[in-house]
């Protein structure tokens, strides 16, 4: 059993904590705000993660979890201190390390001499670690051996229990062998395959697995827009190439866009840290651009079918969160299309099983939100579907007919199979399929 601390409760600290905490380490998260710590010591969770509360309070049950605001407990000899806090995107695209520096300079005021090996979780672009190292010694006003460690997550919201447990991989980057092989024992029950290597390099994979998966997507979108126009299925097409194993048949779901705490922010972070040595990543440019288009599809097909415009339409948005099973409304692609939708005069009936309260503070205030998908469909003019929910994924087609003004349904994220569609009466259009009319 090692003693742990973690810095940030947000979404990565949390889970990394209650993970670490659940594997048999004594763990210890300090964040700055009182309340939110104050909630977390009774087992509250502050986000919505599917098997996190009920690890929370075993692990709190059973003394291996603690959460606190003072530094100084929290660093008491620890054994690793991990960075989790957050690095929000400044106007330019590029990572704000300002969260980050300040833990450095907590870390050098209330570190014990044991030292410490600090285990950067946060994404920060590559030279991070070693500023951290560099942060914290020159904060420091005695000689202690201070160790950096890059080891990103992998984690997706909405999975990120299961995802600890069965990960690809755990990235471990470090100078020091004797720190990499502290975290590789920290994650030994785990069971997930080690890959080691240098700390430029560990920064280096977290930022090109996410801009990878990216490319993947709006490959995907771009192709399905040429199938929509040509009458072919992209669904069909994705599937034979996936079976390729070069390929792979994960990240190629068509659909209105990918959104998130991490594509949209690490993509544009990562032309940026291109740009700092001179070199223009024109492909990753162009995947930002292909998502940035995906929004306006639904927009399009609307103003087609419903031929006088939207002013004065029902429109009912069927889910908000930036994918399922999450409250997470982070650059997802609703914001944008909620918007355009109400530019173009239309009135928004919007419903989500649970992002709702967090999505009232980013859609336009003028968008009403309903108290169930019913509520949403009745009377609509068209529907659109957002967000792949299991409870839009089986909702009866008669649905449709029965609430809406007129069943026509527009579906970004390709929910139902068209042999499923071709059963009912209703107006199917998706994304990159034929339409079912
Ligand atoms: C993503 C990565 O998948 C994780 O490996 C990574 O750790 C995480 O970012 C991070 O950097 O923290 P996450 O943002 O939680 O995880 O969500 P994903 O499941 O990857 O989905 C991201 C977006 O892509 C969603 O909006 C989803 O709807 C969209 N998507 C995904 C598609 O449009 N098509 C697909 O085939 C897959």
């Amino acid at each position: 059993m090692k003693k742990i601390a973690i810095v940030g409760t947000g979404y990565v600290g949390l889970v990394t904590g209650v993970a670490l905490s659940d594997i048999g380490h004594d763990v210890t998260c300090v964040d700055i705000d009182e309340t939110k710590v104050a909630k977390m010591n009774q087992g509250l969770s502050p986000i919505y993660e599917p098997g996190l509360a009920e690890l929370m309070t075993k692990n709190i049950e059973r003394g291996n979890l603690h959460f606190t605001t003072d530094h100084s407990i929290a660093f008491h000899d620890a054994d690793a201190i991990y960075i989790a806090v957050g690095t929000p995107e400044r106007a330019d695209g590029s990572a704000n390390l300002d969260f980050v520096q300040q833990v450095a300079r907590d870390i050098a005021a209330h570190v014990t001499d044991k030292g410490a090996v600090v285990v950067t979780k946060s994404t920060v672009p590559v030279g991070t670690n070693k500023l951290v190292k560099h942060w914290i010694t020159e904060a420091l006003d005695r000689d202690l051996q201070i160790d950096v460690v890059s080891n990103p997550e992998f984690l997706r919201e909405g999975s990120a229990v299961h995802d600890t447990y069965n990960g690809d991989r755990i990235v471990i980057g470090s100078e020091s062998e004797e720190a990499a092989n502290l975290i590789k024992e920290i994650n030994k029950p785990f069971g997930v395959p080690v890959f080691r290597t240098d700390i430029e390099s560990a920064e280096m994979i977290k930022y090109a697995s996410n801009a990878f998966l990216a490319a993947k997507i709006s490959f995907i979108n771009e192709i399905g827009t040429i199938c929509g126009k040509l009458g072919a299925n992209i669904e069909d097409v994705a599937q034979g190439m996936g079976m390729d194993k070069r390929i792979g048949d994960k990240f190629l779901n068509a659909g209105i866009g990918y959104g998130g705490s991490c594509f949209p922010k690490d993509t544009k972070a990562l032309v940026q840290i291109a740009g700092g040595v001179n070199h223009t990543f024109d492909l990753l440019e162009s995947v930002i651009n292909v998502n940035n288009k995906q929004q306006q599809i639904p927009v399009d097909i609307a103003q087609m079918v419903l031929r006088g415009g939207l002013q004065g339409k029902k429109v009912a948005m069927l889910g908000l969160a930036f994918k399922p099973n999450t409250d997470d409304m982070r650059e997802s692609a609703s914001i944008v299309l909620a918007q355009k939708l109400t530019d173009l005069g239309a009135n928004i009936s919007a419903f989500d099983p649970i992002a709702m309260d967090n999505a009232k503070r980013l859609l336009p205030e003028t968008v009403h939100y309903a108290a169930s998908t019913k509520e949403a469909l009745h009377d609509a003019d068209v529907a659109i579907i957002v967000t792949e929910w299991d409870e839009f994924k089986d909702l009866p087609l008669t649905v449709f007919e029965q609430e809406m003004k007129q069943p026509i349904v527009i579906d970004g994220r390709n929910c139902y199979p068209l042999s499923y569609v071709e059963t009912a009466n209703i107006d199917y259009y998706s994304i990159g399929r034929p339409s079912v009319i």
